[in-house]
């Protein structure tokens, strides 16, 4: 697949077949993907891939500590409010995502629910997370942390594999701590989905867009 493709096509998947990924599948994506740049060559990222019964036991705790009203304590603080436009462009995935869904901006119970299948990783097969020893200063740790994985997202996409980046699913890093063996002395920074795309899910199908390319890009001549 070319890159430019990959990076066009690949999307957030939230809705996965009932299906393993091999295990070699998932070791040959993290071997690739750790060619990505980091700051002076120092690969800060630690990936942990959780499957089988440990996932399970995840899924069941995140997702009723989500439906207890349990309010998030992750360890890179969630964004407390946006500007305008781009809270807009918030309101607007998820908009498009619950019409997809058929869920009504009124209809709270269908929204909970929905919430409820996101903190239980969407019932992906695998559950990767990504984190950094404490050690290390976060402002470029993240830049590393965002290029592995998206390198992770694109050679997933590559292999017939889907992935949503998922900071919803680490909101609770006491539970991922306990269950993964985690220590106090690593941040816990995203989690990933991954699974084999179910292609006729109505929430891997909507239309999502992108602002014009001047809206990021500013020439200096
Ligand atoms: C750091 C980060 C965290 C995200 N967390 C979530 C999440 O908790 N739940 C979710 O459904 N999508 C999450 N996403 C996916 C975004 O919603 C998605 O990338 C965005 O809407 C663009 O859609 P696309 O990935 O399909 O192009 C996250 C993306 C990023 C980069």
């Amino acid at each position: 697949m070319e890159v430019q493709e990959a990076v066009q096509k690949r999307r957030s998947i939230r809705h996965f077949l009932d299906k393993p990924v091999p295990e070699e599948d998932v070791n040959k994506i993290i071997s690739d993907a750790i060619w990505a740049p980091s700051w002076g060559n120092s690969q800060p990222w630690e990936i942990i891939a959780v499957t089988g019964s440990p996932l399970d036991q995840f899924k069941k705790e995140n997702k009723e500590t989500i439906m207890k009203g349990e309010p998030p304590n992750a360890d890179i603080t969630f964004p407390a409010e946006w500007p305008e436009k781009f809270q807009e462009r918030l309101n607007g995935i998820e908009r498009s995502l619950f019409d997809a869904l058929s869920i009504d901006a009124e209809d709270f119970e269908g929204g909970l629910n929905y919430y409820g299948d996101m903190f239980s990783i969407f019932d992906a097969p695998v559950f990767l997370i990504i984190t950094v020893d404490k050690k290390i200063s976060l402002e470029y740790a993240m830049i590393d942390m965002g290029s592995i994985m998206q390198n992770i997202c694109l050679l997933a996409h590559d292999r017939g594999l889907g992935t949503c980046l998922l900071a919803a699913s680490i909101s609770y890093p006491k539970i991922s701590r306990k269950l993964f063996s985690i220590p106090d002395t690593k941040n816990i920074v995203c989690g990933i989905a991954l699974g084999w795309p179910d292609s006729q899910a109505p929430e891997n199908n909507f239309e999502r867009s992108r602002e014009g390319v001047n809206e990021f890009l500013r020439w200096v001549r």
